[in-house]
């Protein structure tokens, strides 16, 4: 963050009150649409954890920036992902959420036109065969995917970069967890009544978690202080060498995982004594999902926007398979602390999106700590191709 113009240099902070985004940008339908277009259909969005297409033939569907998508496994069991709509007048072609083609061919419900897994037209139903018509011109149309780590990303658009490892360098402090091998061991999922953005928002700040995270601050004491990370003190270097909870940003005393005695329940394979006490470490991919990591357990937080004032949060914990096997293995304990803490955070965007309609309110202002809610703001101006503050 060096000889940034806004970015304190020397600890993570602005270094002046910055405007937020304008409030309309909340709440109107117009510009959620341009949203849908400009952000969700050029990102590379996460959809699902890899083995839910378990095998050649399966498949699951989704709505990613308004549009209709399929994801299948074809037969050599390589993932392909294709528009849900058929060429011929642009049914739809799969209605259920997920389920196995009994035959290696996705039929259209309508007239019967099908396709094989590769997306090739193979048969046109009743249909005469007409002088001019070429099968070959009317494949499915394809949209990219890509997996990392068992979990499957997908992009609409074909112009969009390469699929890269989510989050950059955070996902190389995540090496070690064995992440394409977990299972999920359980799910969760919750409509809020915010924007997306307000979920985010919320995400990259902690001036919040002291009052609406008690519980949390106390497991993570640096939570408690409403920062996130050592260096969001301005003393920080004062303090470098100090290695308790509230300045390193690691667990209590005696605790080792998010869970509702702050115990963990074994550990992940492959984890170092570096990773076990880092306490949480997370991989961010703006706008889809965040991965928090810890000793015992993984949990996935995909973010779906359903409309201006709505978003939909689909959450998996992830597993060890052996753990998941024991019958000692107390899973509530890990999932009931997740949800505590989400359903508090849900609360206050909620909170925030109820505010954010009131006419003369044009913007908010983002204060010394909100730095990571600025640039994600920023970010958001950059793909809707407005100036940026920074
Ligand atoms: S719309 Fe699919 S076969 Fe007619
Ligand atoms: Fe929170």
């Amino acid at each position: 963050m060096e000889d940034h113009p806004i970015l304190e240099t020397g600890f993570n902070g602005l270094s002046r009150p910055m405007p937020s985004l304008p409030a309309e940008w909340y709440t109107d339908p117009a510009h959620f649409d341009r949203e849908l277009t400009q952000i969700w259909a050029r990102s590379w969005v996460y959809l699902c954890r890899a083995d839910a297409l378990d095998g050649p033939q399966a498949f699951r569907t989704f709505d990613v920036a308004g549009q209709p998508i399929l994801i299948l496994c074809d037969q050599s069991g390589a993932l392909r992902g294709f528009f849900n709509t058929c060429r011929h007048r642009g049914s739809i072609l799969c209605q259920e959420a997920s389920g196995t083609f009994k035959k290696p061919l996705i039929t259209c419900p309508y007239h019967q036109w099908a396709y094989d897994l590769t997306g090739r037209l193979r048969a046109t139903g009743a249909m005469r065969p007409v002088q001019g018509f070429d099968r070959g011109e009317h494949p499915l149309l394809p949209i990219s995917v890509a997996e990392w780590g068992g979990f499957v990303f997908a992009c609409l658009d074909a112009q969009a970069d390469e699929f890269d490892v989510p989050g950059g360098e955070e996902a190389a402090l995540v090496a070690n967890w064995p992440l394409a091998d977990l299972k999920v061991g359980h799910s969760y999922t919750k409509r809020l009544a915010c924007n997306w953005k307000v979920f985010w928002e919320n995400y990259n700040e902690c001036l919040h978690c002291p009052n609406i995270h008690p519980e949390l601050s106390s497991l993570v004491p640096i939570y408690g202080r409403a920062i996130m990370a050592r260096e969001d003190d301005p003393e920080w270097a004062d303090h470098a060498e100090d290695a308790s909870p509230h300045r390193a940003g690691t667990l209590r005393a005696g605790a080792q995982s998010w869970s509702m005695d702050g115990m963990a329940q074994g550990r992940l394979p492959g984890l170092t004594e570096d990773d076990l006490a880092a306490g949480q470490r997370y991989v961010t991919s703006v706008p889809s999902v965040f991965i928090a990591h810890h000793a015992d357990y993984v949990r996935s937080v995909r973010i779906t926007p359903l409309s201006a004032q709505e978003t939909e949060l689909s959450v998996d914990w992830l597993f060890d398979a052996e753990q998941l096997a024991d019958p000692d293995f107390d899973i509530a304990r890990i999932v009931d602390f997740g949800i505590l803490v989400m359903e508090q955070d849900g609360h206050a965007c909620e909170l925030n999106q109820a505010g954010l309609r009131s006419a003369p309110f044009r913007h908010g202002m983002l204060m010394q700590e909100e730095y990571e809610v600025f640039l994600f703001q920023d970010w958001v101006r950059a793909q809707l191709g407005e100036p940026t503050l920074a």
